[in-house]
């Protein structure tokens, strides 16, 4: 990982559940899906991969674990967390009370078909391990079972020094990589369809933002992580990616 991923996915991951502890409750799962996962892409997801009271859930590449936390609070499933970057993991266990395990997407420490469900959101376009990722989903969610991705998708090119370390797919890349993994399109949405994201949930993450800002504006890290997800935000807002909702089953 680049020293800003290590600063957005580590550090600020870890003061990001200091701040939301501070604010209270009603904070953490917006705080904790600061970056990628919305209730709208969270309530497509949960919807279209069928997630049941019960269901047990990877969340693969959760962050501070508020995607995973949102789905056990809508419908009751049990996630499990799994994360490489240690402050990431820290921040989840802070802010929610479910299992993490630190390690790598592409390597994951858990026997085949342990899970009925797995979902890995803006992970994909972070890790050049994109199909040995692809694979370990397959391979612990159960026959059957459905996989939810959330991918930045490129329609142009990206200067290769303004997000180093990205490994943004095109549509036929990503086509490719999920036919050599056995895995076919069930459903599929870009999020700019998506109905809005709430206004309590905006002002929430807006909220946490602020703090985070106040607190921690003046340092390296803060800045490294804000100037990598401001980039990411104008290629969106300028089309050159959009992000994509699949929910993926076993070829
Ligand atoms: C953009 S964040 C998304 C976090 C979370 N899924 C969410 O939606 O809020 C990308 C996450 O992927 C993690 N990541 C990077 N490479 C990974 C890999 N090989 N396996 C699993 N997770 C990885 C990063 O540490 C980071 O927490």
């Amino acid at each position: 990982m680049t020293e800003a991923m290590e600063a957005e996915f580590g550090t600020v991951a870890e003061w990001t559940a200091q701040v939301a502890v501070e604010l209270g409750p009603e904070y953490a799962v917006p705080a904790g899906c600061r970056g990628s996962g919305s209730p709208p892409a969270l309530d497509w997801l949960i919807e279209q991969m069928k997630l049941k009271p019960g269901s047990r859930l990877l969340d693969c590449g959760a962050g501070v674990g508020g995607s995973a936390a949102y789905a056990a609070s809508s419908r009751s499933v049990l996630p499990v967390l799994v994360e490489p970057e240690i402050g990431a993991c820290r921040a989840a266990t802070t802010l929610f009370d479910y299992p993490v395990v630190c390690a790598s997407g592409s390597a994951l420490p858990m026997p085949d078909a342990s899970f009925d469900a797995a979902w890995s959101l803006g992970v994909l376009c972070t890790t050049p391990d994109q199909l040995a990722l692809l694979d370990e989903l397959r391979r612990i969610v159960r026959p059957g079972g459905p996989i939810g991705l959330l991918v930045f998708i490129a329609h142009g090119d990206i200067p290769g020094n303004q997000l180093e370390g990205n490994h943004f797919p095109t549509d036929s890349a990503l086509l490719d990589l999920l036919e050599t993994s056995s895995l076919h399109v069930e459903q599929r949405r870009t999020t700019a369809d998506l109905p809005a994201i709430p206004d309590t949930w905006n002002e929430r993450a807006d909220t946490v933002t602020r703090a985070l800002s106040e607190q921690y504006g003046h340092t390296q890290a803060w800045r490294l992580a804000e100037r990598q997800s401001s980039r990411i935000g104008r290629l969106l807002d300028d089309g050159t990616l959009t992000g994509e909702l699949l929910v993926l089953r076993h070829a």
